[in-house]
């Protein structure tokens, strides 16, 4: 009997090592094994987070350039000529607007007050006006005009012409292939026939200008620009 009951609890402990045997792994081998699985389970998150930020980014980065190519399909130059600075403000608005280059058209000799003095016979403004030859001198040039598709080109009215520093401008370049846009400032008159005066000593697709008061808002010239028609947006 005694014999028997050694066998029986032998048996049994063959069976109990069998079992004991099949998780043959540490357990905190198994832990870790566990913690790796939850981290390259979040480090797939991570990567697919990461994959969707990238593909938002290069999307909206597209979307970034395509509206920088909207603006800048077509190079843009602002031209003006200011004696007070109303032109000038206007001019930068649009330069703004559009991201594009900027040119003043410098006079080599600069406009004095009595140069500017309309009720004086013989000042300097007055004598040039009344002389449709005259062409005062530009101190500087705009490098590479050839670059520009599209040439704004502002001036104030002088006695309802476009100074004649500005005729001097628009006889210094070739426009042939480009399109120019006159706009002006004044006290009250129109733009009237300085635009066609100009476009005659030019080459060039002139289109219709437009003139604007000084207290003129930047939105006001935005929405100017944004209703010509061109394929650029101002913003
Ligand atoms: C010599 C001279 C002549 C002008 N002639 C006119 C004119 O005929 N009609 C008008 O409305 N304003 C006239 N003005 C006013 C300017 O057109 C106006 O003040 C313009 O906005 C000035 O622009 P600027 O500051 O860019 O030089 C004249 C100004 C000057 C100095």
């Amino acid at each position: 009997m005694k014999k028997i009951t050694v066998i029986l609890f032998s048996f049994l402990m063959i069976i109990f090592l069998a079992a004991c045997s099949e998780n043959t792994e540490p357990k905190e081998t198994r832990t870790a094994n566990i913690e790796t699985i939850v981290e390259n389970s979040s480090e797939e998150n991570t990567s697919q987070r990461n994959t969707t930020d990238i593909s938002t980014a290069v999307e909206s980065n597209t979307q970034e350039q395509q509206s920088d190519v909207n603006i800048n399909e077509s190079k843009i130059l602002v031209a003006y000529f200011s004696a007070t600075g109303t032109t000038k403000t206007l001019a930068e608005y649009i330069a703004n607007g559009l991201n594009a280059d900027i040119y003043e058209i410098v006079p080599k000799e600069p406009y004095t007050d009595a140069d500017l003095n309309y009720s004086d016979d013989k000042s300097r403004s007055t004598i040039e006006m009344n002389d449709s030859a005259a062409r005062p001198e530009i101190s500087g040039s705009v490098e590479n005009m050839g670059q520009y598709d599209i040439v704004f080109v502002g001036y104030p009215i002088w006695w309802g012409e476009a100074p004649r520093i500005v005729n001097t401008f628009v006889e210094s370049y070739d426009f042939s292939g480009k399109t120019i846009i006159p706009f002006c400032t004044s006290g009250s008159s129109g733009i009237g026939s300085s635009a066609s005066n100009l476009q005659k000593f030019s080459d060039g697709e002139w289109i219709s200008g437009q003139r604007f008061g000084g207290g003129i808002s930047r939105n006001e010239i935005i929405e100017w620009i944004n209703s010509l028609g061109l394929d650029v947006t101002a913003k």
